[in-house]
């Protein structure tokens, strides 16, 4: 009764949120019967017999994502210059240091500004850290005054009195739950945060502002989107950060909530120099498997954000059996370092089966590598984290990132990185 009370109300809400008649499937019953591509056949059915076998097959899956769903990162090098805007070295009481540091990119005569805020221990020497893209300005991740509001583009909400795509000092900390900054702190992490609109503006422009205008030029129709263009930037901060000299570069954790971590997963998939990777409730285009057709489809996401993926991901709308690929292939692209996925209850959205069912299938890989891959294969209660190689947890409550999950990663990332 419960949960078909939540069925309606989601369907609903996301049928009310995109002002189209949608109808989302929350019935496992209505699903249709999919086969899964094998990550561990070549493109020519081969088998992939041992780790050699999979450093080729891997490349092949990376350019399937490349080319249907997320497009293909533009190369070319960007020059990176970096100064500090602003250091706290006192901040959570003395705990802390808080640091904001404006990074140029620049490429051809081109420019982009993208503001990091970083929070570091300050006991002991070199930290691992969290890093993560932030949904509304550095500024709303915490109430300090200190911090600058964003000057990019954010979209206009008139119950937070943003009208003119300006943020507002009223916003600031607005986000704070989300980043529990002091227990990162109080755990030996450090937390690297940028607002994903610094990287690539979250509407569609055409593909003009952000990241975009580094890398101006005909497109076609397996040309990167807004979600690849956040994982480029997580990697131009990875790169920042190997010059600072309290960080562990070898020791950061890429994370996202939602459509952020969608990008912290793609960022990870393509840069190998993450050591964990994160993904909290990405759902569809992030862990969740396309192919069941549960919550968030193919249409819905390439109607509501044309922006996100490539033109190419447009041909499987209502088309998931045509799909060369699925998510499961994207986290078998993290093997074999650690990945994390959770899920949340009231987010079926999301797909939190499917999400559990992709670290699943992922496994085989990992297992290849000489890796355990997630432990067990029922789906596991509510709070009752699954931890191997790939970690999963389903909690109670709604869509969001909050200190359970945070909790969550911290003692997961503590395992993987005391083994070292
Ligand atoms: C929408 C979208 C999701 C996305 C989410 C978010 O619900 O449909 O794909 O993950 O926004 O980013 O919060």
């Amino acid at each position: 009764m419960k949960t078909a009370l939540l069925s309606a109300f989601l369907l609903i809400f996301s049928g009310a949120l995109f002002g189209q008649a949608f109808v989302a499937n929350y019935d496992e019953a209505k699903m249709p019967a999919y086969t899964l591509p094998d990550p561990l056949l070549f493109n020519n059915e081969q088998p992939v017999k041992d780790a050699v076998g999979w450093t080729k097959r891997r490349a092949e899956i990376l350019e399937l994502f490349e080319n249907e769903v997320y497009g293909k990162t533009p190369t070319g090098k960007v020059h990176l210059a970096f100064r500090v805007i602003s250091e706290n070295r006192e901040a959570l009481e003395g705990m802390a240091i808080q640091r904001e540091v404006q990074l140029t990119l620049e490429k051809d005569g081109n420019t982009l500004l993208i503001n990091v805020l970083l929070y570091l221990p300050k006991a002991g020497k070199k930290h691992p850290l969290f890093l993560g893209l932030n949904f509304s300005g550095n500024h709303t991740i915490s109430d300090d005054p200190g911090i600058a509001i964003t000057n990019s583009w954010v979209r206009n909400n008139a119950a937070k009195g943003i009208t003119a795509n300006k943020s507002v000092e009223s916003t600031r900390g607005s986000d704070s739950a989300s980043w529990p900054v002091r227990a990162l702190i109080e755990r030996g992490y450090g937390l690297a945060t940028i607002y994903c609109g610094d990287l690539d503006p979250d509407f569609d422009d055409g593909f003009k502002n952000g990241v975009h205008s580094l890398f101006p030029g005909p497109r076609s129709s397996n040309s990167w989107g807004t979600v690849a263009g956040w994982a480029w930037g997580l990697s131009r901060v990875l790169d920042y950060l190997e010059k600072v000299k309290e960080v562990d570069a070898k020791r950061v954790v890429v994370l996202g909530h939602s459509r952020l971590g969608k990008a912290a997963l793609w960022a990870g998939a393509n840069d190998p120099r993450f050591a964990i990777v994160v993904s909290n409730e990405s759902g569809c285009g992030g862990a969740a498997l396309s192919k069941r057709i549960f919550g968030e489809t193919v249409e819905r996401i390439n109607t509501s954000f044309p922006h996100w993926f490539c033109e190419n991901f447009r041909k499987y709308n209502r088309k998931e059996e045509d799909l060369p690929v699925d998510q499961h292939e994207l986290l078998a692209l993290i093997a074999p370092r650690p990945l994390y996925v959770c899920s949340a209850e009231e987010d079926q959205w999301s797909d939190p089966k499917g999400e559990f069912l992709a670290c699943a299938a992922a496994s085989p890989v990992y297992k290849l590598l000489g890796k355990e891959g997630l432990p067990g294969k029922e789906f596991p209660d509510l709070q009752q984290p699954l931890t191997g190689t790939i970690g999963y947890h389903i909690r109670s409550g709604k869509h969001a990132i909050n200190l359970y999950d945070w909790t969550s990663f911290l003692n997961f990332s503590d395992i993987y990185f005391a083994k070292r």
